[in-house]
């Protein structure tokens, strides 16, 4: 009877230290997300996605204060490309005559059916303008369900846009903002 019991104990005991690992296993910045936001970089890049200007605009934080958003698939996949540019006294025009001085980041959403149901599918990276992946404080790459089951993050603010689909320009309440370029 007691040994049954020590069994049972050390068997359900082995479950819960599973389900606490897998629980701190970090939705993004792994391995897979890695090499799968490099292999994502090149396809931009074949795409003509990092070349290709789209309507500059200016906005809130967090993302630099002018952007702008281009939209196209890659694999079949709806991709959404945002660059982000900073600066010391940054207008449309500056960035207009020198885009490549002003960019500070890139920021990608990429829909892939069944990757994260709960939170609309997307993958979620922030590149430099290099490609590089970039990391949180804690030294994190970007890249993956970021930051999924956290207050702060992509999928946090995201989860705000109207209409579910975690995408704010969707709502069409973004229309005063520059207009999205589709590349096919
Ligand atoms: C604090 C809120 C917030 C956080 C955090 C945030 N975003 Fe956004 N993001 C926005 C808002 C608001 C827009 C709408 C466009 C704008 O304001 O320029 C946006 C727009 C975008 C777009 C264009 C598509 C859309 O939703 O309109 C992409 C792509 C994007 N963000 C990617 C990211 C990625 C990747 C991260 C994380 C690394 C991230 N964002 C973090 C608020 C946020």
């Amino acid at each position: 009877m007691k040994i049954r019991l020590l069994v049972v104990a050390t068997i359900a005991t082995a479950f819960v230290s599973i389900g606490a690992m897998a629980g701190m296993m970090p939705p993004f910045g792994s391995k897979n997300d890695v090499s799968y936001a490099k292999n994502l970089w090149q396809k931009m890049e074949a795409k003509g996605l990092n070349s290709t200007p789209s309507n500059l605009y200016v906005g809130g934080p967090p993302h630099g204060k002018v952007r702008e958003v281009l939209e196209s698939k890659i694999d079949g996949k709806r991709v959404i490309v945002k660059r982000n540019y900073r600066g010391k006294n940054i207008t449309v025009k500056k960035v207009a005559a020198n885009r490549a001085k002003y960019l500070k980041s890139v920021t990608v959403m990429q829909k892939r059916k069944g990757y994260d149901p709960a939170d609309a599918d997307w993958f979620w990276v922030k590149y430099t303008p290099n490609g590089a992946i970039m990391k949180n404080k804690k030294g994190m790459s970007l890249a993956g369900k970021v930051a999924k089951g956290k207050p702060i993050g992509c999928i946090a603010c995201h989860s705000a846009a109207p209409g579910g689909n975690f995408v704010f320009r969707d709502s069409g309440k973004t229309s005063g903002l520059g207009a999205t370029v589709f590349l096919k």
